[in-house]
């Protein structure tokens, strides 16, 4: 059954669900959607859903609140969209960790162009795991793309044609250690190849081709092996665009924010025509991130990698209904800061 919902703050009711339904199209570890919405007459509280954790892969919860972080974004971009300001405040009650931000929609402020346009392309930016073709990304736009992260206090870091070959022996040193543990056998089986009408994880329509053994860094297996095999001569580009999202340090803060940074720099990518797609297997297995930090130049703690190009169109992937993510209160909560 569908909820109804109340205005919160300056939005309508429409404009609320509007908002909600942007935050719950972003991306998530194997379309994990580990977020729970509470909306107040004031605020949306955005909290992590535990039970949609992958305690293997993500151990520590970071590619939770990467995911959470990406929503957020969303939901800011939607509601600036509509001419109102978002008055946001990452981790705002140290006494629930797990509450992990409000957002007030206050009052009006005229949208700018590219706010506009940042939020059309949440609607149109998807998970590619297709070969791309070879075009050159122009020097102006990988700079709109560094730009983005830094907006959201996060760093992009391109990885040199001298590192990638480093980071391709990462990739796979890594995967041979994910898939040697049954335990990460068993919970990537659970999350992918899942049915076309399920409301999460990874179906195999968007699966991308069987990955041949020389593709395994830049695609892992989501069909459980049923995908259809690379057609000849549509190999992986040649010179990927791999650029690593990092942040200055590794608590929850810096990973909520790195999500933000990450949604911005896949949005603003959407919106000069490139795709996207994950290699996280890195920066899941502690050893492989800890070389993979030192490639970077040390500094930056490695949130997530992405590589970017031009690819063909892909069908969108699945989400929960909004009711089953939102809550509605139709008082203020007492308990948020800023209820
Ligand atoms: C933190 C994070 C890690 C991810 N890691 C991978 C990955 O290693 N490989 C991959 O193909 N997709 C990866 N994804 C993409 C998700 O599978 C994808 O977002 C999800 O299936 C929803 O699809 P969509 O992005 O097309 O909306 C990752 C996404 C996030 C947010």
């Amino acid at each position: 059954m569908d909820i109804t919902l109340n205005p919160v703050g300056s939005l309508s009711a429409e404009q609320a669900r509007g908002a909600l339904a942007a935050a719950t199209a972003a991306p998530s570890l194997h379309n994990s959607q580990p977020w729970r919405f509470r909306c107040t007459a004031s605020t949306f509280e955005l909290h992590a859903d535990l039970s949609r954790a992958m305690p293997v892969a993500d151990p520590d919860h970071r590619e939770l609140l990467l995911a959470c972080g990406a929503a957020l974004l969303n939901l800011t971009v939607a509601i600036r969209a509509q001419g109102v300001y978002p008055d946001v405040r990452l981790l705002p009650s140290p006494d629930r960790p797990w509450l992990l931000a409000t957002v007030r929609p206050q009052g009006t402020r005229r949208a700018t162009p590219v706010e506009r346009r940042l939020d059309d392309a949440i609607r149109r930016r998807r998970t590619n795991r297709r070969p791309f073709l070879d075009g050159v990304i122009t020097e102006p736009v990988r700079t709109e793309l560094r730009r983005a992260a830094e907006a959201e206090r996060s760093w992009l870091a391109p990885v040199s044609p001298t590192g990638l070959a480093r980071l391709r022996d990462l990739v796979s040193r890594a995967h041979d250690i994910q898939q040697q543990d049954p335990a990460f056998r068993a919970e990537w089986v659970w999350w992918t190849a899942r049915e076309d009408d399920a409301h999460d994880g990874v179906p195999r329509r968007s699966a991308g081709p069987l990955p041949e053994p020389q593709d395994r860094w830049v695609l892992r297996d989501f069909s459980a092996g049923q995908a259809r095999p690379r057609v000849n001569g549509k190999d992986f580009e040649a010179d990927p665009l791999i650029a690593v999202v990092g942040s200055f340090h590794d608590l929850p803060l810096a990973r909520l924010q790195a999500g933000q940074a990450m949604q911005r720099v896949l949005l603003t990518a959407t919106l000069n025509g490139l795709s996207a797609s994950f290699l996280s297997q890195v920066v899941e297995v502690p050893e492989t991130r800890k070389q993979l930090r030192e490639l970077i130049g040390g500094g930056l703690w490695p949130q997530a990698v992405l590589r970017i190009g031009y690819g063909s169109p892909v069908p969108r992937t699945p989400r929960r209904p909004i009711q089953d993510v939102v809550e509605v209160s139709a008082e203020p909560n007492p308990a948020s800061p800023v209820g």
